[in-house]
């Protein structure tokens, strides 16, 4: 019997940031007013599994409303993501969401990216064996510091006679929505890079959330079960390992609001009573109510979206929405 020998994934990491960085920008974050953590931090091992465990509660509307726009209109966006594309997935994680749209895309390479190859090694080998014969290399890169695919990466696609393939920026989700409206422009003036580097016919394939009533939205970020309140606290959990401070996760309150004037979902912990935090060679004190900002998740209308894309050189996008238009998927040309 013949046997097919399966290839193995390529992985790239790029270098992660010193300890000495991380604590840099932590604690220039603790003496802010009013004090910010960066959301990248809700996202330890535990985050990640309090992540995927948000997007089966039957407030968090996003993921499913986003795989159910994928499901209806796949094959239609199939006719302008063109055949044989490098698809690059930005946050790639579990590698589920493009892995589903493989048999309608049929792309000629798989590049997920993810802040570790770590996170990737185990899912990429599986669904190296689903397809064998699809070219796939793990990149490890904090893409929100800065996006591009860099000369390891470049090369593997010239060995692979993939340069010119057109390529397929695909970044679902609504974490665009994590970014401030500056940062979330640069990411994708990045991304546009990327693609103009490609051959004809690349550009972007994008999930964003949209506004819709705060009935709607205040329940996806504060759920019965109190998951996302256990995601936000984990973050103090994460700091403390990271900076060796000695937060108490129950003397603080999970907020989550939607802030209309600024189009954006916030999230805070909120000191329940008096307390100081303290690390080696420092402390903060927190009066009672005072709130500790974690993340923000940005709700796009289409036409501000658009706007954004255009500004950071894409062509006239065109997008795909669900039944109720709380989530868009855009495709934008580079
Ligand atoms: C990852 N990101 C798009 C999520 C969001 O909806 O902004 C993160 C999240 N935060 C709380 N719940 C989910």
């Amino acid at each position: 019997m013949k046997q097919h020998t399966i290839p193995t994934p390529q992985f790239v990491q790029f270098e992660l940031p010193a300890a000495s960085v991380v604590h840099a920008e932590l604690l220039a974050g603790l003496r802010e007013t009013p004090p910010r953590i960066a959301p990248k931090f809700l996202y330890d091992a535990l985050g990640s599994r309090l992540f995927d465990a948000i997007t089966d509660l039957p407030e968090y509307y996003p993921t499913r409303t986003e795989a159910s726009i994928f499901a209806r209109h796949g094959t239609d966006m199939a006719r302008h993501v063109p055949e044989g594309a490098v698809i690059i997935d930005l946050g790639a994680g579990s590698c589920e969401k493009a892995a589903r749209l493989f048999p309608v895309l049929q792309p000629a390479a798989y590049v997920p990216v993810d802040i570790s190859v770590d996170y990737l090694r185990d899912t990429l080998a599986a669904l190296q064996q689903r397809h064998p014969d699809l070219p796939m290399l793990g990149l490890g890169m904090d893409f929100s510091q800065r996006f591009a695919l860099g000369a390891t990466a470049g090369r593997w696609l010239h060995d692979r006679a993939l340069t010119d393939q057109p390529r397929c920026v695909f970044y679902p989700g609504s974490s665009i929505g994590n970014f401030m409206p500056d940062e979330a422009l640069a990411l994708l003036c990045q991304a546009h890079e990327v693609c103009a580097a490609g051959g004809p016919g690349s550009g972007l394939l994008i999930g964003v959330d949209r506004v819709k009533p705060r009935e709607v939205l205040e329940p996806a970020y504060d759920d019965a079960l109190g998951v996302t309140a256990a995601f936000n606290r984990n973050l103090l959990l994460h700091v403390n390992r990271l900076l060796g401070a000695d937060f108490a996760p129950a003397a603080w309150h999970h907020v989550g609001l939607f802030n209309a004037e600024l189009s954006r979902i916030e999230m805070h912990l909120q000191a329940r009573g008096p307390q100081t935090v303290r690390w080696p060679g420092g402390e903060r004190h927190f009066a009672a109510g005072e709130r500790l900002h974690t993340e923000n998740s940005y709700k796009w209308e289409p036409q501000a979206f658009q706007v954004l894309l255009q500004e950071a050189g894409f062509g006239e996008a065109r997008h795909w929405t669900d039944e109720q238009g709380w989530f868009s998927v855009f495709w934008a040309p580079a």
